[in-house]
């Protein structure tokens, strides 16, 4: 394959930080609905203001030649999107091009059964699985619906496809945060990494977040009572500080939004299913790339809109969980810019 083209200048925000990582949600519908993270009568966007796949592929495009190298789908839940693998396919080109160096997703595993073939089959190596507890009372609890069995059969069909998996736990007070140690040691005995990761206020849900708030130096303490615990250099290009468990040999992440400030080495910007670029998960500040993509054929316009955004970009983000803020930092949903 002949690649004839100058390559972009690479994107920098004002702060100096390359942006090569775009996170794309593909829907803000789910099968599930998480109680941090979704109302149980959500209102999701009307289809027709979404963007068609094609669409989406095309913008994803611009971004990959703009010096973008790994791409995460996510949502609500991008596999319950339609024609989401025709979609994933038609990306992976970028991959065999050796520009984009991968092709990620976050997903709840409730369709891993039927697509984690055709996933590690389009290039996807690793996975991230959503996964609170293992107690099944518990799940259909926190996703007001869910099937655990559901997910422990997609999550071995991944494993059976050779993708790598990592669990992504919320910790969340009076709810799993006994648990942790549980479900460490259940991933870790499967060969799967974990992140635990701090509830932030992104959203209007049916409960008060304060009540569920577990600030992760607390549980990073009491797992110090039972476990040794290595520091670790290991990245995997998102914000988690990663230590090593000696007693499992495993990995556990720490996604610490709340707790610390991880906006120092932020590399991403975000992408809705309308065409809505988030420069910050904690900001309401975002542009519109879908007029510029609709109004003309050739890349232009589109390429200038994002070269605008990122100027934008803010240092970080202001989130705070208190009990004299009762409304949330951001007023839309994890759902709509998928975490
Ligand atoms: N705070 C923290 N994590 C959240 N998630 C969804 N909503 C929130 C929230 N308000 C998590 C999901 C998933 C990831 C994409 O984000 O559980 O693991
Ligand atoms: Fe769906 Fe994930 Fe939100 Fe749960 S946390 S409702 S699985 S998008």
């Amino acid at each position: 394959m002949t690649i004839d083209r100058n390559p972009a200048p690479p994107m920098i925000d004002p702060f100096g930080r390359a942006i090569n990582y775009l996170r794309v949600s593909v829907t803000d519908r789910c099968d599930f609905r998480c109680t941090y993270c979704m109302s149980e009568n959500m209102t999701f966007l009307p289809k027709k203001d979404l963007l068609t796949l094609e669409e989406l592929d095309r913008l994803c495009t611009v971004f990959v030649e703009k010096g973008v190298k790994r791409l995460r789908l996510t949502g609500g839940e991008p596999l319950v999107r339609k024609n989401i693998m025709h979609f994933i396919r038609s990306l992976s080109r970028h991959l065999q091009s050796g520009q984009l160096d991968e092709i990620t997703i976050t997903t709840n595993g409730s369709q891993l059964s039927r697509f984690a073939d055709e996933l590690a089959d389009c290039g996807v190596r690793r996975i991230n699985v959503s996964l609170d507890t293992l107690d099944a009372d518990k799940f259909r609890r926190i996703t007001r619906w869910g099937d655990i069995d559901r997910v422990h059969a997609g999550l071995e069909a991944a494993r059976r496809a050779g993708l790598k998996i990592k669990i992504n736990t919320v910790a969340l007070k009076g709810f799993n945060d006994v648990e942790i140690p549980e479900i460490m040691r259940w991933a870790h005995g499967l060969g799967m990494d974990m992140t635990v990761i701090e509830t932030m206020p992104m959203g209007e849900i049916d409960e008060d977040r304060t009540d569920n708030y577990l600030p992760l130096s607390l549980l990073r303490a009491q797992l110090a009572q039972q476990f040794t615990m290595q520091e670790i250099a290991y990245k995997t290009g998102g914000p988690a500080r990663y230590v090593e468990i000696e007693q499992t040999g495993g990995r556990l992440g720490f996604i610490t939004p709340m707790t610390h400030n991880f906006c120092e080495s932020c590399n991403r910007v975000r992408l809705t299913c309308t065409g809505t670029l988030y420069m910050c998960l904690g900001q309401d500040d975002a542009a519109d790339l879908r007029k510029p993509l609709r109004d003309s054929e050739g890349n232009e316009l589109l390429a200038t809109a994002i070269d605008n955004a990122i100027l934008r970009k803010p240092k970080g983000h202001d989130f705070i969980i208190d009990r004299r803020s009762s409304k949330p930092a951001v007023a839309r949903h994890m759902s709509v810019t998928g975490g």
